[in-house]
């Protein structure tokens, strides 16, 4: 059994079992540059307010520094009798310096500790998720260039409703992730406050400088509230949230690719090096890793719940329930980088089937509202519109036709108003580029959204 920092009070040593239930250490024990790195600067600001030495501070410093090249090295020995992190690098600092290790914990308390080194390490983390998100979206454009004369059904129901741009079907996924970006990117905000100087709840003694260790650790603001800033797990349920809107699209993305590549649509073809085979099938290849993607949403969500929960109600201001924070928010910025790097390799790796596509947006009555659309041009009410070509195309499943399979002279039987320009109007190219409202899919105005893209990721 080590020797506890905190055992002054106690008669008894603390039961294994206990060890082993508090023990966050093989969690925690990714936090160890941040917390040397937060110790650090630490000292620089106590040494600074004369608060330790400056040769006390270069002493620790360099204490600190060791240990961190040890841990680099594998030669640290973390201890679950030490409980976590924080305290396994301190009592090791009290080994090889002595007293002078014990001044390291004036004016703070883990409780700061815990929520500095976290904020450190999650500020870090979004910003990898943000790189990976820039270059999942620019995957998007390159593929939205690429395939710009391609048309597809675009569905409402799963069913075959309108023709569009499968460009634009991709710029819909840009916009997904473009908020996605944003969402950490603000959230990235409210990470980068120092709560470092809240010390156990209530502040402290000491004539700290929180400013000057914000300065140093690069926080632009210090937390305003001592009970707040070592309770307050906000920046990480939001984190959660937004990881878990962004493995919501990753789904819908990976959910259409699995269904897209399957033999019935043949939309697309996965990549051999992106697929899986079966151990009895040898006929097969399989979309795994979409599969994967759309799986691995459950335990991002599921980290969410964990959070709301394990905070909700909570009094002020820490309690060790806090502690579990870790394990899921960990689990999720994994899962998530791996899976938006996955993506950001798959998506260009892609082969769509032009032809394919085509075919399914030309058969199925998908111009029909063009239809609709062309006899309101010719003065017919909407409704009324609506009720003329619902019965022509009740006519053509009898007749076993498209809508523009029909002669002029058959389809005036159902309006007058119909003339030869129809056959123009119901092309797939036209049906694709006359839908010229904003946010529309024909090419034009695909071409001026991917240019936007373009210009948003710095590209051109
Ligand atoms: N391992 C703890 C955590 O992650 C650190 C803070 C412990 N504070 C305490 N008063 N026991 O939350």
């Amino acid at each position: 059994m080590s020797a506890k920092l905190w055992d002054g009070r106690f008669k008894e040593a603390t039961d294994t079992s206990v060890e082993a239930f508090t023990a966050s250490v093989k969690t925690d024990s990714r936090l160890y540059a941040y917390d040397i790195q937060g110790s650090i600067a630490h000292c620089k600001m106590l040494a600074r307010q004369s608060i330790i030495t400056e040769d006390e501070a270069d002493i620790l410093i360099k204490g600190l520094d060791k240990i961190k090249q040890e841990i680099e090295q594998g030669a640290f020995k973390f201890d679950d009798a030490l409980e976590d992190v924080h305290m396994n690098i301190e009592s090791r600092l009290a080994v090889d310096l002595g007293d002078v290790a014990k001044k390291l914990h004036t004016a703070r308390s883990r409780n700061d500790q815990v929520a500095l080194d976290t904020r450190m390490y999650l500020r870090d983390e979004c910003k990898e998720i943000l790189r990976c998100l820039t270059t999942l979206r620019r995957e998007f454009v390159g593929l939205s260039k690429k395939y710009i004369d391609v048309v597809m059904p675009g569905y409402t129901h799963m069913q075959r409703a309108q023709p569009v741009l499968l460009s634009h079907h991709f710029m819909a996924y840009y916009e997904m992730f473009k908020r996605d970006n944003a969402r950490f990117e603000e959230g990235l905000a409210r990470i980068n406050v120092l709560p470092l100087g809240s010390a156990a709840l209530a502040g402290t003694t000491f004539p700290i400088d929180m400013n000057y260790t914000a300065e140093l650790l690069g926080f632009s603001k210090v937390t305003g509230n001592s009970l707040d800033a070592v309770s307050d797990r906000d920046f990480i349920i939001e984190f959660l949230a937004s990881a878990s809107i962004c493995m919501v699209h990753l789904s819908r993305i990976s959910e259409e690719l699995i269904y897209w590549s399957s033999a019935e649509f043949g939309f697309v073809e996965m990549p051999d090096s992106f697929s899986t085979g079966s151990s009895i099938m040898p006929q097969k290849k399989n979309p795994d890793v979409c599969e994967l993607a759309r799986g691995k949403a459950g335990r991002v969500f599921g980290s969410l719940m964990a959070l709301l929960t394990m905070m909700k109600s909570l009094p002020l201001a820490y309690n060790r329930d806090m502690q579990e924070d870790k394990e899921p928010l960990f689990d999720t910025v994994d899962t998530l980088k791996m899976c938006l790097l996955v993506y950001g390799k798959l998506l260009s790796k892609l082969r769509f089937n032009q032809d394919r596509m085509k075919e399914a947006a030309s058969r199925g009555f998908l111009n029909a509202t063009d239809l609709a659309d062309y006899l309101v041009t010719k003065g017919v009410g909407f409704r009324d519109a609506h009720r003329i070509v619902g019965e022509t195309v009740r006519y053509c499943l009898e007749e076993k036709k498209e809508l523009h399979e029909l002669t002029l002279e058959v389809m005036r039987r159902f309006s007058p108003v119909i003339a030869e320009d129809v056959f123009d109007a119901l092309s797939l190219g036209s049906v694709v580029n006359r839908r010229r409202s904003i946010g529309g899919t024909a090419r034009k105005n695909v071409l001026a959204a991917i240019s936007a893209a373009e210009e948003e990721l710095g590209l051109e």
